[in-house]
């Protein structure tokens, strides 16, 4: 990785920026209208001082809008307390993912329950309810305007704010959102809860952890809801007292193995409690049920290693070898026997996405699309798309020299033919033009269709979500 592209991927600030029409090579589809919105740090630096990993800096959201073949492009940080303060104070003072603020020993003792919880939303994109939110793992989720990118509000999950975890990724199926919420304590809890459209908020279920993990997604099928505790596990006592930032008290402790914590998603009742070997992951893929089986796609990796990675002086090294994520289905038994997994595609792959709204939770879905490292490349960071057939283990890629893309997010065509019939749409940074662009490939193949060059380079983001124009037009 060169040192332009470290310094254009994760260290400086990205500008504000409005276009109303950004240049286009190759053709945009006719029918692609609609608005992706992707969410992801767009500052590392505040004052002399540089948040430390990936997952600190303050949100920018993004929105590129199709119509009629071509793209316009607004980029505007969230609105946020975090950021506020911070630039109106030049100095961190909320604490993220792995940066705090400097503050005395005395500051920081019962931190967890008296310190301010950030909002700086930046990891994903919502949409419920006719609502846009900004998540992240905290407990507050900022409400924005998709079309200004303004803050509109907050929402939580519980109304106290302090002491607790969510996962950025809530499950909305069935007219409803589910997500998984962590309480901190003497008593530590995992909860979930259902919110409906009009947002009220149900507690479906609490059950008791001496040890929380830390867990940035859950799985859902249409009658569970299932919790992978991954065994990189924290004392709460430690969150207590707060000696170090929040993602630096957590330990791996393979002896634990992976509880898979089986709820019904209708009553809320723990029906099973299985154990899986020692394995770690962000992001859930699909589940589904099969007989008296549970099937769970995950990106999987032996440890929690790849947390570390992520800080900004090992991404930026020149000798950055990141541990590859797999995709590895776990079979699980609701009635007793041991949970099974296995490789689907040695091929790396992060921040994976399907056909969700048509896909999620059915057994024929086929297709994952992601990031990834090209084979035999000599390290650096995620540097490929690839797409992973679950069937026959088959991939696509698409690649450029210099160009690391971000997330891809698939749109279905109108009267779609298949699982793959539509688009991905993918941020990618050209560092050797030093702009990005917003790919637009053929989901089929991995070809390129069209591309809009934005004027400058983008850092490297998270998560996004594509609205149709018309809601009814591309489902
Ligand atoms: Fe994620």
């Amino acid at each position: 990785m060169s040192e332009a592209m470290r310094n254009l991927a994760f260290l400086r600030t990205n500008q504000a920026y409005v276009a109303e029409r950004l240049p286009v090579t190759g053709r945009m589809p006719a029918w692609l209208e609609g608005t992706l919105v992707r969410n992801g740090p767009g500052q590392m630096q505040v004052g002399e001082r540089r948040f430390r990993h990936w997952f600190d800096g303050f949100a920018m959201l993004h929105a590129f809008s199709f119509a009629n073949g071509s793209v316009s492009y607004t980029g505007k940080f969230l609105e946020t307390r975090a950021r506020a303060e911070a630039e109106a104070e030049g100095r961190i003072t909320f604490t993220e993912f792995a940066t705090d603020p400097c503050r005395s020993l005395f500051a920081r003792a019962m931190a967890l329950f008296t310190h301010r919880v950030t909002d700086n939303a930046k990891v994903s994109i919502g949409h419920f309810a006719d609502r846009f939110l900004a998540m992240t793992e905290t407990a507050i989720q900022v409400e924005f305007d998709p079309e200004t990118l303004k803050r509109v509000g907050v929402f939580t999950y519980e109304d106290a704010e302090v002491g607790q975890m969510t996962t950025a990724h809530p499950h909305i199926v069935d007219g409803a959102m589910y997500n998984v919420v962590t309480r901190f304590g003497p008593a530590s809890q995992v909860r979930a809860y259902r919110v409906d459209a009009s947002l009220r908020r149900e507690r479906l279920a609490s059950v008791g952890v001496s040890k929380p993990s830390y867990m940035h997604s859950f799985a859902i099928t249409p009658n569970y809801l299932i919790v992978t505790a991954f065994p990189f596990v924290v004392n709460p006592l430690a969150l207590l007292l707060w000696l170090r930032p929040f993602i630096e008290n957590f330990a791996w402790e393979p002896q634990r193995g992976t509880p898979i914590l089986v709820f019904d998603r209708h009553t809320g009742r723990l029906v099973g409690r299985h154990e899986a070997e020692p394995f770690f992951g962000f992001h859930h893929v699909n589940a589904f049920e099969r007989g008296s089986e549970l099937v769970l796609d995950i990106v999987a990796y032996p440890d929690a290693d790849i947390v570390t990675h992520y800080y900004l002086e090992r991404l930026t090294a020149p000798d950055l070898r990141l541990p590859h994520g797999r995709l590895t289905r776990f079979t699980v038994p609701l009635e007793g026997g041991s949970v099974r997994s296995e490789v689907l595609s040695e091929a790396c792959i992060e921040l994976p996405r399907i056909d969700y709204e048509g896909y999620n939770m059915r057994p024929e879905q086929r297709y994952v699309y992601g990031i990834g490292l090209q084979p035999g490349g000599e390290g650096g960071f995620y540097d490929q798309l690839i797409k992973i057939d679950t069937q026959s283990g088959s991939t696509r890629t698409w690649h450029a020299p210099e160009c690391f893309p971000g997330e891809p997010v698939f749109v279905p065509a109108p009267e779609r033919r298949g699982e793959d019939d539509g688009v991905l749409l993918s941020v990618v940074l050209d560092a050797a033009d030093g702009r990005s662009f917003l790919l637009v490939l053929d989901a089929h193949d991995l070809q390129e269709v069209a591309r809009a060059t934005l004027p400058q380079a983008l850092m490297i983001g998270f998560h996004g979500a594509f609205v149709p124009s018309d809601p009814g037009s591309a489902s």
